[in-house]
């Protein structure tokens, strides 16, 4: 089933790259979730850098040490009537296999290249105490390919020991991005013209 959606995505992003070519993954709102028993104080914020940019700072405090989490990864793409709908990614990635590379999904990479830049969020499981990112946004050099041009929600859902009991949900990091084309900072006049 992934397979297919891939070769989908592939194919209509190949098309957007050819017409496409100065794109920007702008980061417009975040929103992070924390679960009673799990995780507290929960601090996620943007800062504007340029008309292009904004980078996330988040900071979170797990109360109990995580040795398995999985995460799952959505991707929703604003339609025309304003709703999110779901844009070909829906992963579920074990994220101490990614950490200690033994395993390479492919958005499994873009989270981990987000993670290992900008967050302490990078190293082999287990995790405890207090995590957090500063500076962190998407690179288009993290894409294999450029999204089309939208507003997308990137869904992230954090659990220990999925799949073997008793799992449980410890909290959620959700990004608004917009992807547009890059807003070029206006040229001062050529005196050497006059
Ligand atoms: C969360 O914040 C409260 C109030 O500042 C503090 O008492 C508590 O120790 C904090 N919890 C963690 C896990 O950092
Ligand atoms: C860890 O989670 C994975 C699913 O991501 C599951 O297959 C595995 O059995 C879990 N391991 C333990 C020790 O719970
Ligand atoms: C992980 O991130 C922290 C905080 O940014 C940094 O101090 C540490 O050196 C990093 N560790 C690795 C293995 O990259
Ligand atoms: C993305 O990374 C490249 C290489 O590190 C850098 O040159 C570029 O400025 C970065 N893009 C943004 C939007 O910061
Ligand atoms: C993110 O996904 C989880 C389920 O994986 C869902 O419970 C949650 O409502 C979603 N968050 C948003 C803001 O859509």
């Amino acid at each position: 089933m992934h397979s297919i959606y891939l070769l989908l995505f592939g194919s209509y992003l190949f098309w957007s790259v050819l017409s496409e070519p100065n794109i920007v993954y702008k980061l417009k709102n975040i929103e992070c979730s924390t679960v009673p028993g799990f995780s507290a104080n929960a601090s996620c914020r943007i800062r504007a850098i340029n008309w292009n940019k904004a980078t996330a700072e988040m900071d979170v405090y797990l109360l109990r040490t995580l040795y398995n989490i999985t995460i799952r990864f959505q991707i929703l793409k604003k339609d025309y009537s304003n709703q999110f709908q779901p844009f070909l990614v829906d992963v579920i990635i074990n994220m101490c296999d990614a950490l200690s590379r033994r395993n390479f999904l492919p958005y499994g990479l873009i989270i981990l290249k987000i993670s290992r830049t900008f967050s302490n969020f990078n190293h082999s499981c287990p995790y405890r105490g207090h995590l957090m990112a500063r500076g962190a946004y998407l690179n288009e050099s993290f894409f294999p390919n450029v999204f089309p041009l939208g507003f997308y929600k990137l869904n992230t859902t954090i659990m220990e020991s999925y799949i073997t009991p008793p799992s449980a949900h410890v909290g959620g990091i959700v990004w608004y991005v917009q992807v547009m084309q890059a807003i070029q900072p206006k040229k001062k006049p050529n005196r050497d013209l006059y």
